[in-house]
């Protein structure tokens, strides 16, 4: 099974898919937790590239390519190997991300986006996808307030920089998906930010989710 999380910036989705991962571990499942940019050493190397802020002249035709090509090696040396070994993985993003935030928000275009991440891929789906969903306003000013009080990437990157303009059509581009697929992307509302609040809405939707899809441990 493979379960991702989505969300525009500062919905809390790291909190909550490591979280999730650790729960799952801890009820007896096999897990590997993952993450995009930056799941393998060569991604990480991408994800300093397409982060930078000393990269502003980047192109957004180089940037979805970025991205496909960290999810290429993510899928390469990562995912595929742990789904083909029976794990659950988890990833905190996926190609929905580039759907989101290159082929809507930066008008690459989703026929692009999606033929670029095919390749990247061989065509490889989540089974299930969360997606916290946080207004643009709540989302940008709990980044800026989290990195402000220094963590190990203290400074606001180059796409968390882009305005709330942008911001918000990453929100919508991802409620449209949802909206298109909803027996895969789950929405749960993360405004609150109260982690243990949305951390029991999430479990109740994936724990239901692999007891409906007959998922031993
Ligand atoms: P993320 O690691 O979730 O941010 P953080 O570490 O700050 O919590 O993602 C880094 C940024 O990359 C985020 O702004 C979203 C962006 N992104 C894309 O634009 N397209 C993609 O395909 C992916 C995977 C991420």
């Amino acid at each position: 099974m493979f379960i991702t999380f989505e969300g525009p910036d500062g919905c809390g989705k790291s909190t909550q898919s490591r979280l999730m991962a650790e729960k799952l571990e801890a009820v007896g499942y096999r897990v590997v937790y993952t993450r995009e940019p930056g799941g393998t050493d060569i991604g990480r190397k991408i994800r300093q590239i397409v982060l930078s802020n000393t990269n502003e002249g980047m192109s957004p035709v180089a940037e979805a390519l970025l991205y496909a090509a960290d999810r290429a090696q993510h899928v390469f040396e990562t995912i595929g190997p742990a789904l083909k070994a029976g794990y659950i993985v988890v990833s905190d993003r996926f190609v929905d991300s580039s759907f989101a935030y290159q082929a809507v928000a930066l008008n690459v275009g989703m026929d692009e986006v999606k033929s670029a991440n095919d390749i990247a891929t061989g065509g490889l789906k989540p089974d299930l996808t969360i997606l916290l969903d946080v207004d643009p306003e709540t989302g940008i000013f709990r980044v800026k307030r989290s990195k402000s009080k220094g963590s190990s990437e203290a400074q606001v990157d180059r796409i968390e920089a882009r305005d709330l303009e942008y911001h918000g059509r990453v929100r919508k581009a991802y409620l449209d998906m949802a909206a298109k697929e909803p027996g895969r992307i789950k929405v749960v509302d993360a405004k609150s930010g109260d982690v243990a609040t949305v951390h029991s809405k999430v479990s109740d939707i994936v724990m239901g989710f692999l007891s409906s899809r007959g998922v031993t441990k």
